[in-house]
């Protein structure tokens, strides 16, 4: 053993920090009361089941036994996350049943982009204009409430007020710009339109930044172009099969996207260098979800164009609903989630997004390469 790591366990034991020590190194964890989310469905745990029309079953048959807002048939990584760093699963702001708030918050809503002006009213600002809001009101009923015994259990659902500036404040988001440009404009547009979109972020993370948040942990966007309704979408639009890669995804989606990522670690970089009191981990999910596509019959899983619930017949039927055409039912869903990627054609499986989280979590895919519980460091 070194001396700086003798040290370091000295520095442990004496100051009462959490620390362990592995193999040769030492580490603390940050030990993060809370969680702040927000993005869109791949992280959303309720919001949009509040908001609009509620998720239909068999969502959530895997894990929750029961429907949980999320577009998923168990956990989504968010919720990884949030096991990962021994919090409870975040509720959704907009829940307003059942929702406990002590240990974090998430302003992530299905379909949301970052610019305004997409799928979802929910655009990232007003995800943050919600945050300051949150905040605001937690500093003043807190203070209102004097935590005796009758009023304890009105407290006992808020963070602390100062617990703020020391929770981990995560980022999914991208995806519905992206898509929503594909919808409605051409590839060109859309790529044209990546500085703007990133702008937005940008932004969005000074302003959360300005509030007191500190740690942040952004994740790149995914390859949009593998999402099997994406795939079914260009093939029956387009027809063009030689923009197909070798795993059966868009390619020309896919490099959209990963020009997304170089500008959004751009500004992640530029962040850092504005920001000097604020720990920034990027995070390539991209690349994760690609090796799990690419890989997916090595890793146990059946073909990742296939999806478990829902089906197409030349129109997409959504999970949870069935459609009879010509005496045939499309829209049943598959008896082993487990084996499938994607869970519905947009989103990933419970079981995948295990698979993704493992990878992700222990920073060996984050730019700096630190596990999430260090990301403070
Ligand atoms: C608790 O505090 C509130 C307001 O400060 C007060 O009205 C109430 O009587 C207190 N209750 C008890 C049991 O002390
Ligand atoms: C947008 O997507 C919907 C299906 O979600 C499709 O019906 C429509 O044709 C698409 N529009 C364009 C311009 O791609
Ligand atoms: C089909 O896609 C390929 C690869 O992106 C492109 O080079 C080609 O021009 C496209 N063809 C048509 C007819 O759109
Ligand atoms: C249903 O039958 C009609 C008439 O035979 C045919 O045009 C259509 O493609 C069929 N639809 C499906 C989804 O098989």
């Amino acid at each position: 053993m070194n001396s700086s790591i003798k040290i370091h366990i000295i520095g442990c034991l004496v100051l009462g920090l959490s620390c362990g020590v592995w193999g040769n190194s030492v580490s603390k964890t940050c030990g993060f009361p809370a969680i702040y989310n927000f993005g869109d469905s791949n992280s959303d745990t309720g919001a949009g089941s509040a908001a609009f029309t509620g998720v239909h079953p068999p969502n959530g048959e895997s894990f929750f036994g029961s429907l949980s807002g999320r577009g998923c048939d168990g956990r989504l990584i968010i919720d990884f996350i949030a096991e990962e760093l021994k919090l409870p699963y975040l509720s959704a702001y907009l829940n307003s049943l059942g929702s406990n708030y002590r240990h974090g918050a998430n302003f992530a809503v299905g379909g949301a982009s970052i610019r305004r002006g997409g799928y979802s009213p929910f655009h990232l600002g007003l995800q943050i204009d919600q945050f300051k809001q949150f905040k605001y009101r937690v500093n003043v009923l807190y203070n209102q409430l004097s935590g005796n015994r009758t009023e304890q259990p009105f407290r006992s659902g808020l963070p602390r007020p100062g617990e703020f500036s020391r929770a981990l404040y995560t980022f999914d988001t991208g995806q519905n710009d992206l898509y929503f440009g594909f919808n409605h404009t051409s590839d060109e547009q859309v790529r044209s339109s990546i500085p703007d979109i990133v702008d937005g972020f940008y932004q969005a993370l000074q302003e959360l930044y300005n509030e007191g948040a500190r740690i942040f942990w952004i994740h790149n966007t995914g390859p949009i172009g593998c999402l099997p309704y994406s795939i079914i979408y260009y093939k029956s639009k387009q027809g063009n099969l030689t923009n197909l890669d070798a795993n059966g995804c868009v390619k020309s989606q896919n490099e959209i996207a990963q020009e997304f990522n170089r500008q959004l670690k751009k500004q992640v970089f530029e962040l850092k260098r504005n920001l000097p009191l604020a720990k920034l981990t990027y995070v390539d999910v991209y690349s994760v979800k690609y090796q799990l596509i690419s890989g997916a019959k090595k890793q146990g899983f059946l073909s990742p164009m296939l999806f478990c619930c829902g089906s197409y017949y030349g129109y997409y039927v959504f999970c949870g609903t069935k459609v009879k055409v010509n005496g045939t039912v499309y829209g049943n869903p598959c008896k082993n989630p487990s084996q499938h990627v994607s869970w519905d054609g947009i989103h990933y499986s419970q079981a995948a997004n295990l698979w993704i989280a493992k990878r992700i979590l222990s920073g060996s895919f984050s730019d700096p390469p630190v596990p999430i519980g260090n990301a403070c460091f």
